[in-house]
């Protein structure tokens, strides 16, 4: 059951695609009071054994406890433990135990701060910015089908082009053509499958959004050699629009006066990328729309899907931060030997020229004519540069599936394109960081999600790439991108065989991971699915922080520790050991309930398959336009039946039942009512 709250007068943020009336009273499960400057907290006293999920992209384990975060949406490229706020706002809080419990979705695009045990073990504090929220309380039925309602009440998830769940290779620092085709051949050479390369800034004319450095490349020619090897080149698209005189798009915005606006009315500028930079104000339909639309420049030159960055917004420094800085700075001048104290204030004055929230405070949007101050509507900017896209690509290709993903978002933007998780490092850590960020971002409608696989920042090394792509062979977007100073395609490495056929398991496992895939997107349902809501009522699962389901056949527990040669698994029911080395090369062993120890050599990987059971695979190939996905080899394990979608994978009629067939493994044998389909049983 959802209920709605609401207090004050709140910004129609257009998260939720329900109407749901308002119920009289006040939120129920939380005291209400206020801070001495009028801010509302609500409390909740969470019982011992109470689990907190949710709040989408943050750091952290699954279940929140024990720490507090803040929902704003951040460009901070240092994902440690210490850090309260990522790239997006996600403010959807599952707490339960066992089979019980209730969810909260806080609809509000202020800084919303939750404090889950972090000052007091038991209290869970919510902070919010003013007295102007919705909130949807949902309640009265399993934590797993409350998630399934809330995904119901914020609309249905985006759906990639099939091309977008194949491999996807990038690096900060291809410019040229001849950049691209080297990729694409060393790939190529190597055995290694690809469907995308991805365009970092270095493709534009000086960093302007929507045009193509043609000294470096011919994009049409390139964009079309390269999709007859069946790859596509996928350009970034930034927040900020360079501030040059005769760039058409800064001229238009100027003109049109679509551009965030200071107090006195006049366009605010920050730098970013290309130097000084306007920024759209997606918070208007028309600025959306127009836009949304300059993403044909680039269409027309063959490209079919784009990744929209520094969206939170990112913004380096602004002019009038830059001069009160320097006003400060200069009553130094001539000092020499400074006092401590000083110092500090010297040092306080530096760090206020680059201070991004400073620049939040500058300047306002325009919505249904009146002014809003930036940071009360914060957290929506990510997420309406995205609608602006995806809207935008509904309009002008209304059955073509284009793919699109965010740096930014708040709850809503799942509906138009999906995310990554940003600048992350080449660390161990972080492998295990990107498995526990899945569950909850699928809980607040981002299927379509991944990391930076290897690492952004900082240097991989083989091993350590190794390992992650072993987890990013189940994220749906699966792409190694870098910006560190140590390349890491992987045919750099000792053995590039040993990454052609990990990556080959990705595309063996599409026939199952796409189905996957869109049956969640079309029923509401999460791809990644903690154990904690899979089994209810196992004390073991609920605090199984490390393993995750990947749709409803299968288990993943990744290795993701340095030098590790294998790693404990917990199985809540008996499973079937999977152990590949590449599509053709796997063992297989029954393992029952309960803790073990399970080898993992490094060019292998390791999954389980859930009793009764079915695992349709494929054999790979060079990319996803030459998968033979009529000839499938299927996994079982006893007998059992199996969903299987298939669609063309790029147009967007999705419902038509001729896409779904059934597989289904009677006293051993398969059958199925695709007569389309060869099957073949990969297992004994
Ligand atoms: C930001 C993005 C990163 C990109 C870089 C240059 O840091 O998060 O992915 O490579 O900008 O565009």
């Amino acid at each position: 059951m959802i209920r709605k709250y609401r207090t004050g007068n709140p910004f129609p943020t257009e998260s939720v695609v329900r109407e749901i009336p308002a119920s009289p009273g006040v939120l129920p499960y939380f005291t209400h009071s206020r801070l001495p400057d009028g801010r509302p907290v609500l409390t909740y006293t969470m019982a011992d054994d109470e689990l907190v999920y949710g709040l989408g992209e943050q750091v952290r384990g699954m279940n929140k406890r024990g720490w507090h975060y803040i929902s704003h949406a951040t460009d901070d490229a240092i994902h440690t433990e210490s850090r309260v706020s990522l790239y997006a706002a996600h403010n959807f809080l599952l707490v339960f135990r066992k089979n019980t419990g209730f969810a909260l979705f806080i609809d509000n695009p202020g800084t919303v701060e939750y404090d889950v045990g972090y000052s007091e073990i038991h209290t869970l504090r919510i902070l919010l910015p003013n007295g102007d929220s919705d909130f949807y309380l949902l309640d009265g039925s399993t934590p797993k089908e409350l998630v399934k309602e809330f995904r119901g009440l914020i609309g249905q998830s985006y759906i990639p082009p099939l091309w977008g769940m194949g491999y996807g290779q990038s690096r900060w620092g291809y410019k040229t053509e001849e950049d691209f085709r080297r990729i694409r051949d060393r790939l190529q050479e190597n055995g290694i499958p690809v469907d995308a390369i991805y365009m970092d800034i270095d493709y534009m004319d000086h960093y302007k959004d929507f045009t193509v450095n043609r000294d470096a490349m011919d994009l049409p020619a390139l964009s079309a050699e390269m999709k007859r090897d069946g790859i596509r080149l996928v350009p970034i698209i930034d927040a900020g629009v360079k501030q040059e005189e005769g760039y058409s798009v800064y001229d238009e915005g100027v003109e049109k006066g679509y551009f965030c606006k200071k107090p006195d009315g006049s366009d605010f500028i920050g730098a970013v990328w290309p130097g000084l930079a306007c920024f759209p104000d997606f918070l208007r339909p028309e600025v959306r729309d127009w836009f949304g639309k300059k993403y044909k420049i680039l269409m027309d030159m063959g490209i079919e899907g784009f990744w929209n960055d520094m969206n939170e917004p990112a913004i380096f420094y602004t002019p009038e931060q830059i001069t009160d800085a320097v006003d400060r700075i200069s009553l130094y001048k001539g000092t020499r030997g400074m006092v401590f104290e000083d110092f500090l204030q010297f040092q306080t004055a530096l760090r206020s020229a680059v201070d991004t929230e400073c620049s939040y405070k500058l300047f306002c949007h325009s919505v249904d004519g009146k002014r809003i101050p930036h940071e009360q509507v914060h957290n929506l900017y990510g997420y309406n540069m995205t609608r602006a896209a995806g809207d935008a690509f509904r309009e002008m290709e209304p059955d073509k599936r284009l793919l699109l993903f965010s740096r930014s978002s708040f709850i809503g933007s799942h509906r138009s394109g999906g995310i990554w998780t940003g600048d992350n490092h080449a660390w161990w850590s972080h492998i295990l960081l990107c498995l526990q960020q899945m569950p909850g971002l699928n809980m607040c409608g981002y299927l379509y999600c991944g990391c930076d696989i290897g690492g952004f920042g900082d240097n991989t090394t083989e091993d350590l790439l190794m390992r992650w792509i072993q987890l990013g062979i189940f994220t749906p977007l699966m792409r190694n991108h870098n910006g560190g100073k140590r390349d890491q395609e992987p045919f750099l490495f000792s053995d590039p065989k040993a990454f052609a056929d990990l990556i080959g398991i990705r595309y063996g496992l599409l026939p199952y991971l796409y189905s996957e895939f869109v049956k969640a997107a079309l029923g509401d349902e999460c791809y990644f699915r903690p154990l904690a809501l899979e089994f209810p009522e196992d004390d073991h699962a609920a605090h199984t922080e490390d393993q995750l389901l990947v749709g409803d056949s299968i288990m993943i527990a990744p290795v993701y520790t340095q030098n590790a040669v294998g790693r404990y698994v917990y199985l809540p029911e008996e499973m079937l050991l999977i152990r590949m080395r590449s599509m053709e090369d796997f063992d297989t062993q029954v393992l029952p309930a309960g803790h073990h120890y399970v080898p993992c050599g490094l060019k292998e990987m390791i999954f389980f398959l859930r009793k009764n059971r079915l695992l349709p695979c494929c054999a790979p190939a060079s990319c996803t336009d030459r998968l033979n996905l009529s000839d499938l080899k299927v996994f079982c394990f006893g007998d059992g039946e199996y969903a299987l979608y298939q669609d063309d994978g790029f147009t967007t009629n999705y419902t038509d039942p001729a896409h779904f067939s059934h597989i289904c493994c009677r006293d051993g044998a398969l059958c199925s009512d695709n007569p389309g389909l060869t099957l073949t049983k990969a297992n004994l």
